[in-house]
């Protein structure tokens, strides 16, 4: 079936997501469209099928009707203030955000802010339940609302329901961990199709259902539970490539770009780190591997400059504003070491960037480092490939991001490794211009191969398959 197919005008299928944030944002006097690859890749489909959103409109109490923007039924659910401090705070970013992560940082569990977690889902699944006509689907997103499929599939037995998550599923041995492991699984278990970004993730989510909820396995990619076929779909999420493309082709970006290497002194190598400030990054370690390698140059050559954009993100949670002071410190004692009046080796840039300066920046960075502990895909890394026109640049990127299964091309390195991570910098700025290029070009092939809207397409045909 073609997604958003009509039948004499009639949407055969409506699709109805459900994600923890609304794809607008309210600015106080009017809504906005909130940028982000996911709402891009499904505007046009939702357009197409009647769709309608369901998510939070980011302000506490604010509890506005359903209304439409840019042809998308807008569907919110409000949040108290308590509610984001125990649900999207405490158990979502204190709890499930750390141990999906490899627990890098130690998870914290309470009962009363799971209690919020289970609370808030049903909020958003008794939401769903009424937006929902027969036969329609429902598309639930992420680790926030993991107990939604379950509550939803015994409200509406009638519809089909896929669930995609955006971070890792980890290894049965960090999950086993969670004292309410049994729930969510069972919670997930509630969809048709339950869709990762890495094949290791849909493995390890197969071990924790049969562990934890006593599904049944059917070959490697279907499980049977309570009755039901539930199928694991391994779907790497990806990026607009050819809207990056143009955005990098702009006679403004090239000249923003031309600006941001003589800002920084006209050096002979630009280092880009581009990320959210989250400690699953790694940018603390990989700014350790950039001293060491600026250990060989002499400071008065000033050869490298590194740009480490930190866009700010989770500010009240203890773990983000403890990782902000280390950067920080970091930071100075590099920079304090290695710079001179008037010259710093790293610029460091704790903001949200305007898309414009986000792609001069892939355009003008030499070499980028994606270098995080763990990461369910990192589209960072894919956005610097599709904006290296010349098919240039060198990506050096951590064995632990999903894109890792992807970009096989790129310099992999384990980010705990500061000898290797520094090793990989060396090489890549050294790497001669040919190698750059054959590298280059065969990760640019593979994402303009698998792009977001062919991630969009083959999640949802999967899901009016069942
Ligand atoms: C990750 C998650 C998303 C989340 C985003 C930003 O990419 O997978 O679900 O929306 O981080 O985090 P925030 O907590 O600001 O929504």
């Amino acid at each position: 079936m073609v997604i958003g197919s009509t039948l004499g005008g009639v949407p055969i299928q409506r699709i109805v997501v459900v994600a923890n944030r609304l794809p607008v944002a309210w600015d106080g006097e009017t809504w906005t469209i909130s940028p982000g690859g996911l709402v891009r890749a499904l505007r046009p489909v939702l357009q197409e099928a009647d769709g309608a959103w369901i998510g939070w409109p980011g302000i506490p109490d604010f509890a506005p009707h359903p209304f439409e923007y840019d042809g998308i039924e807008q569907r919110p659910v409000p949040l108290s203030e308590a509610e984001i401090d125990g649900f999207y705070y405490g158990f979502c970013n204190g709890t499930l955000w750390p141990l999906y992560h490899d627990a890098i940082v130690a998870p914290e569990f309470h009962r009363h802010t799971w209690r919020s977690y289970v609370a808030v889902n049903r909020r958003y699944a008794d939401q769903t339940a009424v937006a929902m006509r027969p036969g329609d689907i429902a598309w639930v997103q992420d680790y926030q609302l993991q107990l939604v499929p379950g509550i939803l599939r015994e409200l509406r037995p009638d519809i089909t329901i896929g669930f995609y998550l955006h971070i890792p599923f980890p290894p049965i041995e960090v999950f086993a961990r969670l004292p309410w492991r049994r729930q969510i699984v069972e919670g997930l278990l509630g969809a048709d199709v339950l869709a990762f970004q890495t094949r290791s993730s849909a493995d390890n989510f197969a071990r924790a259902a049969r562990r934890f909820a006593g599904a049944t396995s059917i070959g490697r990619r279907d499980l049977r539970w309570s009755g039901r076929a539930i199928h694991l779909q391994p779907a790497p999420i990806a990026i607009d490539t050819t809207e990056f493309e143009a955005m990098a082709a702009s006679p403004e970006v090239q000249e923003r770009a031309k600006e941001l290497r003589s800002e920084l002194g006209d050096p002979e190598h630009v280092i880009l780190g581009m990320d959210r400030l989250d400690y699953t990054k790694g940018i603390d370690l990989r700014m350790k591997a950039f001293a060491d390698v600026l250990e060989d140059a002499p400071p008065e050559e000033r050869k490298h400059a590194y740009v480490q954009v930190a866009v700010p993100s989770r500010e009240q949670v203890p773990a983000y504003q403890q990782l902000r002071i280390e950067i920080e410190q970091l930071v100075g004692r590099v920079n304090g070491q290695h710079g001179e009046a008037g010259w710093s080796p790293i610029s460091y840039l704790y903001r949200t960037l305007p898309f414009l300066d986000v792609v001069a920046y892939y355009v003008a960075a030499d070499v980028i480092l994606v270098t995080p502990l763990r990461d369910g895909m990192n589209l960072v890394a894919k956005e610097y490939a599709a904006c290296r026109l010349d098919d240039d640049g060198v990506l050096v990127l951590s064995e632990f991001a999903g894109a890792a299964e992807q970009l096989k091309s790129a310099l992999i390195v384990n980010p705990y490794d500061v000898d290797d991570v520094a090793r990989a910098l060396r090489t890549a700025l050294a790497m001669p211009l040919s190698e750059q290029r054959s590298r280059m070009r065969k990760l640019r092939k593979s994402i303009r191969e698998a792009d977001v809207f062919a991630w969009a397409r083959s999640c949802l045909e999967t899901l009016e398959e069942r």
